[in-house]
């Protein structure tokens, strides 16, 4: 029996479309809104074919309201909105900080407020581990303090996070909701259906990885061996992006089901293990038998030297725990790059 409707905003870009994928397969009506804007309505046929299920999908830029109240009017039966839609480039928010904040910030403010008119009761939002900046202890916990956003992309997350705690705190719809601040996803889906589709020259590590194995980098850049770890090189928290659409569902039910222990709440989603960049590019090497081309340069402006999740939280409250290894989810990833490119 088809469970309820839910509105997957940004669910056709990378981490929406895995999750939308999660929804499916547990019987929730799925209804994706996406301007397409970082992505192609191809993934639609891939969350089909791994799914057997046709999620409903209309193309539409969240930042106009005229647009978007009357599809939540239209859809005002659903009782949760997932919302991914976000421009999600570090360097790019820091050259054009106004179409972050007119995206970002534009777009949530436009879905909360027809949520409140519509009564939708229960909003997930993604955030980003980048609030915490460099923290003082690890692994950092959801009780950490905020830091001062490195950049503009960076502060839209921070920004809405307050703007979701206020307005859930007014008693109106949406009543309860739920923040997850993902570390590091990376990884495809096994089926290499559906995966992450970088426009341009990819900035964050793993497609990077990928692209420069199927010849289409020259090489991989690591970013500073300088650092005081273990091989001197950055350690972030990388988690399989399967595992992290995982985590929305069981959030999702939580609200459904009333489990949630206040109105608003933050959990980390992450495995709460750290890898530096070389053992990121060794475990791709060995889980995939492909070389790399690589060498070192400075350390990249912004970049805090290691950061990895304490997990409690998420485990206790969520019941949930990432379970793919970093050697599966580098595997994925280069199963998702060949697909794309046609390689054997
Ligand atoms: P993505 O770019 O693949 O997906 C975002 C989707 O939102 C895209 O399909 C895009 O077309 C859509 N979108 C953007 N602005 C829109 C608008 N105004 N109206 C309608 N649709 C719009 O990114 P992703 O990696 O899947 O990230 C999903 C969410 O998770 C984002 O909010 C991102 O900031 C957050 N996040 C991502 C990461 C990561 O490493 N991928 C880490 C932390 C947080
Ligand atoms: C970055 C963003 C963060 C965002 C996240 C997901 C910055 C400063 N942070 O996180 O806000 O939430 O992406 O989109 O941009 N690396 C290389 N060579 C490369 C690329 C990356 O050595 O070509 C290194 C980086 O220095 C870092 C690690 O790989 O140590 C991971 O980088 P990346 O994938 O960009 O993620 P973050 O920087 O952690």
């Amino acid at each position: 029996m088809k469970k309820e409707k839910i509105i997957v905003t940004g669910g056709a870009g990378y981490i929406g479309a895995h999750t939308a994928v999660e929804l499916l397969q547990s019987d929730y009506e799925v209804v994706i809104v996406d301007n397409l804007v970082n992505s192609s309505k191809s993934v639609l046929s891939g969350i089909a074919e791994i799914t057997g299920k046709q999620p409903a999908f209309e193309e539409l830029d969240l930042t106009h309201a005229g647009k978007t109240n009357p599809f939540f009017h239209k859809h005002r039966d659903a009782k949760a909105v997932i919302h991914f839609a976000a421009l999600k480039a570090v360097g790019e928010s820091t050259r054009l900080p106004i179409l972050y904040y007119k995206n970002n910030i534009g777009s949530l403010l436009n879905v909360m407020e027809a949520m409140k008119e519509e009564q939708i009761p229960h909003f997930i939002f993604s955030s980003s581990a980048t609030v915490y900046g460099q923290p003082e202890s690890l692994p950092v916990t959801e009780l950490a303090p905020v830091q001062p956003a490195s950049s503009p992309y960076g502060s839209t997350k921070q920004m809405a996070e307050v703007i979701i705690r206020d307005t859930v705190k007014t008693g109106n719809q949406p009543a309860s909701a739920i923040s997850l601040r993902y570390f590091n996803p990376i990884g495809a889906h096994p089926s290499a259906l559906i995966g992450e589709l970088p426009s341009g020259v990819p900035n964050n590590l793993m497609p990077f990885i990928t692209q420069t194995a199927a010849g289409v980098r020259k090489e991989l850049k690591v970013f500073g061996r300088d650092y005081q770890t273990s091989d001197g090189t950055a350690i972030r928290d990388y988690i399989h992006v399967t595992d992290l659409a995982r985590a929305h569902v069981i959030a999702l039910e939580r609200l459904l089901k009333g489990k949630n222990q206040a109105a608003y709440e933050v959990f980390n989603l992450g495995t709460g293990k750290g890898f530096s960049v070389l053992e990121v590019i060794h475990s791709f090497e060995k889980s995939t038998g492909v070389k790399l081309n690589y060498s070192f340069t400075d350390r990249r402006r912004g970049d805090v030297e290691s950061l990895y999740a304490s997990t409690e939280l998420a485990n206790k409250e969520l019941g949930w725990k990432a379970e793919c290894t970093l050697d599966e989810m580098t595997l994925s990833a280069w199963n998702w790059e060949k697909k794309l490119r046609n390689l054997q």
